[in-house]
């Protein structure tokens, strides 16, 4: 079984996508600033709004949250999309 990657699950109602990277995850710290707009670790090679976008979009098209966990090997981000609009 790989530890990273891409899981799509579709489900009665919903499909849900979880994208599962090895890139060592996110710090206690730093987790619950990465949907905040420009907030990024990357200096000048980020604007910290990538997340921040993603949020939004998930919030104001589908009324759900982007999921985050992370561990020392890597984070798992996963969005779960309606079929139907409520
Ligand atoms: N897969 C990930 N693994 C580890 N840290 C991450 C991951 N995704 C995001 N982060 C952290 O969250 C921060 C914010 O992410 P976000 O995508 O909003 O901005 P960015 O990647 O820094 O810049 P850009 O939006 O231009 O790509 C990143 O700088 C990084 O610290
Ligand atoms: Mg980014």
């Amino acid at each position: 079984m790989e530890l990273f990657g891409i899981n799509i699950f579709n489900r009665e109602q919903e499909v849900a996508i979880s994208i599962a990277d090895n890139a060592g995850g996110i710090s206690q710290e730093n987790i619950d600033a990465i949907f905040e707009p420009y907030f990024s670790t990357k200096g000048k090679n980020g604007t910290g709004l990538g997340l921040y976008m993603s949020q939004m979009i998930m919030q104001k098209q589908f009324h759900t949250k982007i999921d985050v966990k992370s561990t020392n090997y890597g984070s798992i981000f996963t969005i779960v999309v309606p079929k139907k609009l409520a």
